[in-house]
């Protein structure tokens, strides 16, 4: 299949024939001739720590099952977009998905936008920390009612905003227009800010911030260099006011009907593969920031104390516009599981 073409086609109706396709191959014989495939889509470059764990678990689901198993990486959209690839995956058209935390309120309920709010998170370790812990496990247990199951949460990083003006006070953002992910927190947090939020398929972003239909966005380091956007903005303020993590998500039914054995190996493979994006995801922002420095395109500001404070105080009011989506009983235990202040 050239998936090349699939922009130009009826997705829905590509969507539900690889379904039934994909249903068709789940008589799954404990040996087979033929491998189990796995096919695994996701929006980022392969070389972002997504990317690399997706292809990290590629190679250890591939050796540890004795090639009984094929997983198929399609990287940086090009098998789905954002929404189009949680219908694949509910449908069955692909198995396995890593999107954003943003992305899951629509498949496990809004508390999963409790990650989105501003300043939440103090380290990389408190949201870890967080994910590990009772609630985060919560959470991903509320995505079976969709017929998905959570297999893991994969750090990524802290984000940066990025707009053709400095933004180094709140007034800076005021009637300017930002792209943000599915989630309300994102949009809540752009309108207590004065701005307009707008939601976009990653891919999309670059050139809607070129041909000036956005003013800017947010993203972490690698997302921003790997994407280029960078090169179609003036100005990046590096505010860490969010955390962008993702979910290993598989169609459920599919996995019940793997072979025990499989099944287990693949679970083993996959806290190998956490293990090695979340050793690697700090890094690789550190490294995306110098990158983008170093092209002299876009002026680099970093917060000051000062300005810190204030974003922090014109950002507080988003935790209560988001009381009625997000139970505060969850707030809550976040926040005490990372350690942040009431
Ligand atoms: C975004 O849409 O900006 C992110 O969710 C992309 C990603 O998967 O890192």
């Amino acid at each position: 299949m050239n998936h090349t073409v699939l922009p130009s086609i009826n997705r829905r109706s590509l969507v539900q024939g690889l379904a039934a396709m994909a249903a068709a191959s789940w008589v799954l014989p404990a040996r087979s001739a033929n491998p189990i495939v796995i096919q695994f889509s996701h929006v980022v470059t392969p070389d972002t720590a997504k990317g690399k764990a997706a292809l990290r678990f590629k190679q250890l689901a591939e050796a540890q099952t004795g090639g009984r198993v094929r997983v198929e990486v399609y990287p940086d959209s090009t098998l789905y977009k954002d929404r189009e690839e949680m219908e694949a995956l509910r449908l069955g058209a692909v198995q396995m998905l890593a999107p954003s935390l943003s992305k899951l309120a629509g498949v496990g309920g809004g508390d999963f936008e409790v990650f989105d709010l501003p300043f939440l998170f103090p380290s990389q370790s408190a949201f870890r920390t967080v994910t590990q812990g009772p609630v985060g496990q919560r959470l991903l247990s509320r995505l079976e009612a969709s017929g998905i199951k959570g297999l893991a949460y994969w750090d990524n990083g802290f984000k940066v905003f990025t707009a053709n003006r400095p933004l180094r006070t709140p007034a800076d953002f005021r009637g300017l227009k930002f792209r943000v992910q599915a989630s309300r927190t994102l949009v809540a947090q752009m309108k207590v800010l004065g701005a307009s939020a707008s939601i976009s398929p990653l891919i999309q972003v670059e050139e809607l911030l070129r041909k000036g239909e956005l003013d800017g966005q947010e993203n972490v380091p690698t997302n921003v260099f790997t994407q280029r956007l960078h090169e179609v903005q003036s100005h990046l303020t590096v505010s860490r006011h969010g955390y962008l993590a993702y979910a290993v998500i598989v169609n459920a039914t599919f996995w019940q009907r793997l072979p025990e054995d499989i099944r287990r190996t693949l679970e083993s493979a996959m806290r190998e593969a956490t293990q090695y994006a979340n050793a690697i995801s700090e890094a690789e922002n550190e490294a995306a920031l110098k990158r983008i420095a170093d092209t002299g395109r876009i002026a680099i500001h970093h917060l000051s104390p000062g300005e810190l404070a204030q974003w922090r105080r014109a950002m507080a009011p988003v935790a209560d516009h988001m009381r009625e989506w997000i139970s505060p009983a969850t707030v809550a235990a976040v926040r005490q599981a990372a350690g942040t202040p009431p």
